[in-house]
């Protein structure tokens, strides 16, 4: 209804409308709901160091409990998940470890926003 799609991931919900992804911690267990809020935590610091490969995080409330970053064609090809890993090779040694150290290595991470490719996984 109303374009509303929701993605379950390992520890938040993601609530997908047309331009925004909004992320909140998933209620199955209190561990799995702590994660969730400290993923979107991780996610609020790391989003300022200002990587372009990293999905930025536009706004949070109640403590990073809720977060929200653009929307992103997420795409789940294995094609996708290598060329990100390789324009991230192309980046300065200290960039790339910070991008080796905190986005997920699956296919459901990497997208594009615009032309730009990018990770909305990255808070672990
Ligand atoms: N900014 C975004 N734009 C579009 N889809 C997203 C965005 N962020 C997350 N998603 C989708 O929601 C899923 C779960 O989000 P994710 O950040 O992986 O949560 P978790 O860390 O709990 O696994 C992702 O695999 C992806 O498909
Ligand atoms: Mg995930």
């Amino acid at each position: 209804m109303f374009g509303l799609r929701i993605r379950k991931g390992s520890y938040r919900n993601v609530l997908l409308t047309k331009k925004y992804a909004i992320k909140f911690p998933i209620f199955s267990s209190w561990e799995n709901f702590l994660r969730g809020i400290l993923c979107n935590i991780n996610e609020v610091k790391y989003s300022t160091i200002n990587c372009q490969h990293l999905c930025p995080v536009l706004c949070s409330y109640l403590g990073s409990f809720v977060i929200v970053m653009p929307r992103v064609k997420v795409d789940c090809s294995e094609q996708t998940r290598n060329k990100f890993w390789s324009e991230i090779e192309k980046q300065p040694y200290s960039e790339r470890e910070v991008y080796k150290n905190i986005v997920e290595w699956k296919t459901d991470s990497v997208g594009y926003l615009g032309e730009q490719i990018v990770a909305v996984d990255y808070g672990h």
